[in-house]
């Protein structure tokens, strides 16, 4: 078996206060996170409306940290040339947002970026199976996506289980990153279940002291 990871801590900016991005961005880097998740929503796909690739892209000198950018929007394949030049590393979709979500995972991987996955709690993940090979991360989502501060829902714990499973019967290499309602008190179990990324909103930017929010979560 593979050695384990170290817990990655994907702070999301949409719990951040917006008048201070750079000031919030780099709190969460001083604080020991290594990516920034990037929520962004077209009141379509989702029933909010956040930011788009002109804020990354302001933000990209600002900060060294991996750019993990969570896309909920319809037909995210009209805008991958948009979120790659903005300075994205990783470039995560909806399996339920995309006509052709092979077409659009392979435009990510032909720009030289990582692609994810997402799923919905209402998606079977066992859909997405046939995909795998093609992705550096499955984002499996823990509320209902469009708003930060939700409460997590612990029946997603069986699509962690089956995707480390997976990973591991076919010696896979995707991380498998988990987002919605993450607290220190559910992390130990989302990284027995298999999470290697732990995406957290309120958990770290509501919190003053982000170095030991961002501790409590990795564990
Ligand atoms: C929700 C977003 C999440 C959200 C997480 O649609 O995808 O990334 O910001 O926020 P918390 O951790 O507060 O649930
Ligand atoms: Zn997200």
């Amino acid at each position: 078996m593979k050695e384990k990871k170290e817990t990655v801590v994907s702070p999301s900016l949409l719990s951040a206060d917006f008048s201070r991005l750079e000031e919030e961005v780099r709190a969460a880097e001083a604080g020991g996170a290594a990516w920034l998740h990037l929520d962004v929503m077209d009141g379509a796909f989702v029933p909010n409306i956040s930011f788009g690739a002109p804020v990354i892209r302001s933000l990209r000198p600002r900060t060294n940290l991996f750019f993990d950018a969570h896309l909920m929007i319809r037909e995210p394949i009209r805008y991958i040339g948009d979120f790659v030049s903005a300075g994205c590393d990783l470039i995560t979709v909806h399996a339920e947002a995309c006509a052709d979500v092979k077409a659009t995972l392979e435009a990510i991987r032909a720009a030289g970026k990582q692609a994810g996955l997402s799923v919905k709690p209402g998606t079977p993940v066992e859909g997405i199976f046939g995909l795998l090979p093609l992705l550096s991360v499955v984002l499996v989502m823990t509320v209902e996506p469009g708003f930060s501060g939700q409460k997590f829902m612990p029946d997603m714990l069986p699509k962690i289980k089956a995707l480390e499973h997976e990973r591991q019967r076919r010696s896979l290499g995707y991380r498998i990153e988990v987002d919605g309602g993450v607290s220190p008190e559910n992390a130990k179990l989302l990284r027995a279940a298999g999470a290697d990324v732990l995406v957290a909103g309120s958990a770290v930017f509501g919190k003053e002291d982000k170095a030991a929010a961002i501790a409590a979560l990795k564990g």
